[in-house]
């Protein structure tokens, strides 16, 4: 019996397949931790992030739950609670809540952060406001979720909306207040109209209502948990390249997402913790914004297709590249990783799989570095090439509720036989990797479905 405390983060560009890995720890602390709760706890972020979880309905059949707000412990029964450096949408966030009542009678306890500062569907408009007037050259290609207008309003003293307020009695007069202080911005915007603060008074209602008791000092309650020897998993949105201070300047989001930095903001002390980071075997990214290792042709279209990479947010078409190698190396320093696991290895069967392993600039010097600027920046691979096959099947695995049936036995054994039984190519992979690395791979998921990870001793 064993406590389980694990933060979850991505290593590339987001979309790394971190959801399918907590709604898998949820289940795992359970078993390794009877009779105790588990807390799924999301730190930064908001509406921009897309989880997309697969959970099996009462006839056994796979059945997609994709969450924004909620951390995926939502789909597992789990307690969620939501940290204080979120971009809380409360209206998204009270809907979710609904429909996992609604799909899988959830009954979890909810915790939000009395300090989480509340996104307000003006920073939504203004997010699209920004991307309409920089032109499609300079549009970052946002989520248009409100994210950076409102991380620039919870900065500042005076626009700054807590959840305890929009709680309270005061959420109209504060509202009022910081409406005022916007209202040039708003009306240059085209966003600001007579009746527009009784409308969002009213757009909260709802939300207010039900979420008002949920309202905690969060630093609290999370401790409590782990001093009863409760579980707690904590969940990054995005990736260690999308961060605001570390990512890839200036097409990055506008939170603070690596895991070392949920630790204060919780009150939970790091050392308790393992660090996972997640890296999807090939990196993809939506959106502008480089990705060194890209690929516009075969390798890449066909990975698209046919590992269906299209944003749970946004809908749009992922861009797709090799697995870079020397990116990750430095995500997993940067997130002091424990711990690495790697997801999606089915998707890339049958094909040479070549890894980046140093980076050559626009002179002609090779660098092992990940330089801030990345103009002109061109991988250099590994010479050798990996090639794997774990079973012969339908290699169109965009819809996974329709080739499920038939792959389930082969991921299954995979999983009964442990890592000694994956291809050969395929576990000098990782073993390479690790080396170069410099983290130790713990698992390699191979099926979008919970309970598809190949744990390795
Ligand atoms: P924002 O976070 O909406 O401001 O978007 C900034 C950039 O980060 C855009 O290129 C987005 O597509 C990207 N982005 C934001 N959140 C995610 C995510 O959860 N997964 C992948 N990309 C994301
Ligand atoms: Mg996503």
């Amino acid at each position: 019996m064993a406590q389980v405390l694990e933060s979850y983060v991505g290593l590339q560009w987001g979309d790394e397949g971190k959801g399918k890995l907590i709604d898998e720890a949820v289940e795992r602390a359970r078993a390794e931790n009877p009779g105790k709760r588990t807390v799924v706890v999301r730190y930064q972020g908001g509406a921009n992030a897309g989880h997309s979880v697969y959970v099996r309905n009462e006839e056994g059949k796979l059945v997609k739950f994709v969450t924004h707000v909620s951390p995926s412990g939502l789909t597992n029964g789990a307690d969620v609670a939501i940290g204080p450096q979120v971009a809380f949408n409360p209206i998204a966030f009270a809907e979710e809540l609904e429909s996992g009542k609604k799909l899988f009678g959830y009954d979890g306890r909810v915790l939000i952060s009395e300090r989480t500062g509340i996104l307000m569907d003006y920073h939504k408009k203004i997010d699209r406001w920004y991307e309409e007037q920089s032109g499609d050259n300079a549009a970052v290609g946002s989520t248009k979720q409100g994210i950076g207008p409102f991380y620039m309003d919870n900065a500042r003293r005076t626009t700054r909306l807590t959840v305890f307020e929009w709680a309270s009695k005061r959420f109209s007069e504060k509202l009022r207040f910081i409406l005022e202080q916007k209202k040039p911005e708003l009306e240059a915007a085209g966003i600001w109209y007579p009746n527009y603060l009784e409308e969002l008074i009213a757009q909260h209602d709802q939300a207010r209502k039900t979420l008002a008791c949920k309202v905690e000092r969060l630093e609290y309650r999370i401790r409590e948990y782990l001093e009863r020897g409760d579980n707690i998993l904590i969940e990054g949105g995005q990736g260690t390249g999308l961060d605001v201070d570390m990512g890839t300047i200036p097409d990055q989001t506008s939170s603070h997402l690596l895991a070392p930095h949920a630790f204060p903001g919780l009150g939970l002390p790091r050392r308790e913790f393992r660090i996972i980071g997640v890296e999807k075997v090939y990196p993809s990214r939506v959106g502008k914004g480089h990705m060194p290792t890209l690929d516009i042709g075969e390798f890449g279209n066909s990975i698209v297709e046919e590992a269906g990479e299209f944003g749970a947010t946004t809908k749009r078409r992922r861009r797709v590249g090799y697995p870079d190698w020397l990116y990750v190396k430095r995500s997993a320093m940067l997130n002091d990783c424990d711990s690495v696991i790697i997801t999606r290895a089915d998707n890339l069967q049958n094909r040479d799989v070549k890894a980046c392993i140093a980076y050559q600039l626009e002179d002609g010097m090779q660098i092992t570095e990940v330089p801030l600027i990345l103009d002109g920046v061109r991988p250099v691979y590994l010479k050798k090439m990996f090639e794997w096959n774990l079973w012969d099947g339908p290699r169109d695995l965009s819809k996974p509720e329709d080739v499920d049936a038939a792959l389930r036995i082969h991921r299954q054994e995979y999983v009964s036989k442990g890592f000694d039984s994956l291809p050969e190519d395929l576990r000098r992979y990782v073993e390479e990797h690790d080396s170069f690395v410099g983290v130790r791979t713990i698992g390699v998921s191979i099926g979008p479905a919970r309970g598809e990870t190949v744990w390795r001793k």
